[in-house]
């Protein structure tokens, strides 16, 4: 995909582009049968990716930390379509109890899980720890997904087993992945408030949201040699394209007056939505794992995001730090 096929909206190989919206990439898709999870689902493009999964007849389970915004998405879902299978329930990304909490009540509920959107996000915010005494973009945006993926992957692999249907695991990253630290992911320097750049922290954040799908789709691939029964989970990263949500509400003026001079990159939620929906549910990409998609299309991401030592020291080092935010 290239800038003109942005622009124009022209299709790429995948029969989509950026003017597809979520219900045209899910057409007479039949989701009946799936048990969705999405992080963030009460608002922006999780919202609709919600609203679209449950049109298509998926249970989806919102999970938000404003349980007054979850319950009212659900309400707005319920008056479109009254047998809609939509539920909420609370998680605080920024927190490793209230991500622990959150799977122990999700796991309690006994539902199988099919497919885990990993949607919430923040971007830009001034320099900030979470409970746990982590610098806030990284906390919320990776390091809270990566707690909570790892939390429900029995869960999924379970799911996957017994009902022969592929997982898969979405996470929303962002073009801004390139936008990064100097050496992509600060490792050393992770809370360094005085090298802390809002913008970088956000790219830093949003290459990490790669660099865990790939190394997830690398150790389900490893299982699939040692284990008899491979682990049938895919794991893919979006970019959904440039959508006016509460997502800019840290540099809301500046985002203004860059959309006035660059309307023609916008989208609209619907199609915000769209390539979440698309990689969550198209069967052409049944088995597909490891990639990053824009517009519904493969893409390449940026070195960073395709280095394979950097996917696997992120994934130490993170379970490092959640396991000592755990003990502390
Ligand atoms: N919009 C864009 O142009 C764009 C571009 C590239 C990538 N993305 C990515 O797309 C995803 C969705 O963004 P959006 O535009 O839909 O933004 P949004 O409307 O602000 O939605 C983000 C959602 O994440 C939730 N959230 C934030 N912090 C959380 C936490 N600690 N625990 C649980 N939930 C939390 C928010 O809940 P509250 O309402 O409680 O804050 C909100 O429901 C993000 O990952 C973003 O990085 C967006």
């Amino acid at each position: 995909m290239n800038f003109l096929s942005l622009v124009t909206g022209r299709p790429g190989p995948s029969g989509f582009g950026s003017a597809s919206t979520a219900e045209q990439v899910t057409q007479g898709m039949d989701a009946s049968n799936l048990t969705v999870l999405i992080t963030g689902g009460a608002s922006g493009i999780g919202l609709e990716t919600t609203r679209v999964l449950a049109l298509h007849k998926a249970h989806v389970i919102i999970a938000a930390r404003n349980m007054d915004a979850a319950n009212e998405a659900k309400q707005l879902i319920l008056k479109e379509d009254e047998n809609a299978r939509v539920d909420a329930l609370k998680l605080d990304l920024s927190s490793a109890k209230s991500i622990r909490e959150f799977a122990d009540n999700f796991n309690a509920l006994d539902l199988p899980l099919n497919i885990l959107i990993n949607n919430a996000g923040i971007m830009f915010c001034p320099y900030q720890l979470s409970e746990d005494g982590i610098e806030m973009q990284f906390a919320t945006n990776h390091l809270g997904h990566f707690l909570l993926t790892n939390l429900l992957l029995d869960k999924m692999k379970d799911t996957a087993r017994t009902t022969g249907v592929e997982g898969r695991i979405v996470n929303l990253s962002s073009v801004a992945h390139i936008h990064t630290y100097k050496d992509g992911i600060q490792f050393d320097n992770i809370n360094d408030k005085n090298r802390y750049s809002d913008k970088r922290a956000y790219g830093q954040s949003k290459l990490a949201n790669i660099l865990h799908v790939k190394e997830l789709s690398r150790r389900f691939q490893v299982n699939t040699e040692v284990a008899e029964e491979g682990v049938n989970i895919t794991a893919n990263a979006v970019h959904p394209g440039l959508i006016m949500t509460n997502l800019f509400k840290h540099s809301a003026v500046l985002m203004r007056i860059l959309k006035f001079f660059s309307f023609f990159l916008w989208k609209n939620v619907p199609q915000g939505a769209a390539t979440t929906c698309y990689v969550a549910l198209h069967p052409s990409l049944k088995g597909v794992s490891g990639n990053y998609y824009v517009d519904c299309n493969d893409v390449k991401p940026s070195a960073f995001a395709r280095d394979e030592a950097l996917a696997r020291k992120l994934w130490d080092f993170s379970s490092k730090l959640v396991s000592s935010v755990s003990k502390a």
